[in-house]
């Protein structure tokens, strides 16, 4: 397909997703946008795809959203088109989705960042919401993602100055899960969303609503939604045979179903 920012393949059940517009730092512009919600649903609804891995170059992640597109925005005309709301549909994927961040992942950068499910970083990743400093503020869930993520004196702090944060003290906070050496990151995220992707797609998917819902309600009515969860898994194929193989000492075949 004719897509002119992003690149993108197939890697056995893996979707790689890779930014590409070198020359401005992956700055996210309205067509990177369209092309990778259009890419990422793709792999989402392709029953060989298991996970993704969302990463962009050594030096930048994405620097933002591109500050030369958006700079004579208007009001009204933002608002009427629902600017950047085709984002949301990225937090919307049934699969999972890893973020390999090296470089740069600032403003929306980081917002993108925090949409995906797993965030690796290279040890030369830098996070940041500097929307403040060109006279705005975080638009794609910067500001309730990373409050969540880190806390509120910490992301207050990194929100009002616009400061960055490098790898080490992301994970510390805990934004990152993990830290890996720059040369291994993209190998490491590749490898990880293999792993994910060998385990029953139905679990996998039962697993990430039921994570996500931790942030959308209560712990009671939560701790609800994981036990039917629990209780649908055996209904599958692959509970039945995940149960088997540990019993009779095998790895596990499953069929996604
Ligand atoms: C458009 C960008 C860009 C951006 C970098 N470039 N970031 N273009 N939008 N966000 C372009 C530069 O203009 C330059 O183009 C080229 O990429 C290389 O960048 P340099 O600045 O020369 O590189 P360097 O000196 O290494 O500095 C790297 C940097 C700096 C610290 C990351 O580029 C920077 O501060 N960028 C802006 C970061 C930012 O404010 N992001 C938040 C955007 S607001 P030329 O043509 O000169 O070579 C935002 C709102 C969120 O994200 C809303 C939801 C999406």
């Amino acid at each position: 397909t004719d897509y002119e920012t992003i690149l993108v393949e197939r890697k056995g059940r893996v979707g790689l997703i890779t930014l590409n517009r070198p020359k401005a730092l992956n700055a996210l512009n309205s067509r990177l946008m369209n092309e990778v919600v259009a890419a990422a649903t793709g792999f989402d609804r392709d029953p060989e795809i298991g996970a993704m891995v969302i990463t962009g170059s050594e030096k930048a992640f994405a620097a933002g959203a591109d500050i030369k597109e958006m700079q004579e925005n208007h009001f009204p005309d933002v608002y009427l088109d629902d600017w950047l709301g085709p984002w949301d549909r990225l937090g919307q994927l049934r699969k999972p989705v890893i973020a390999a961040v090296a470089g740069y992942a600032l403003g929306g950068g980081c917002e993108l960042a925090m949409l995906c499910d797993v965030l690796l970083a290279a040890d030369t990743a830098k996070f940041g919401q500097p929307e403040i400093k060109l006279g705005v503020i975080p638009g794609i869930g910067g500001s309730q993602r990373l409050t969540r993520a880190i806390g509120k004196a910490k992301a207050m702090e990194l929100c009002l100055t616009g400061r960055m944060m490098g790898a080490e003290e992301a994970e510390r906070a805990g934004l990152v899960s993990r830290i890996v050496p720059a040369a291994e990151l993209l190998a490491d995220a590749l490898a990880t969303a293999e792993t994910i992707a060998a385990m029953s797609l139905p679990a996998a998917v039962m697993m990430k609503e039921s994570v996500n819902r931790a942030f959308e309600t209560t712990l009671a009515e939560g701790v609800r939604f994981e036990r039917r969860l629990f209780h649908a898994a055996f209904a599958t194929a692959d509970q039945k045979e995940g149960m088997a193989a540990f019993a009779e000492k095998r790895p596990p075949s499953f069929q996604n179903r």
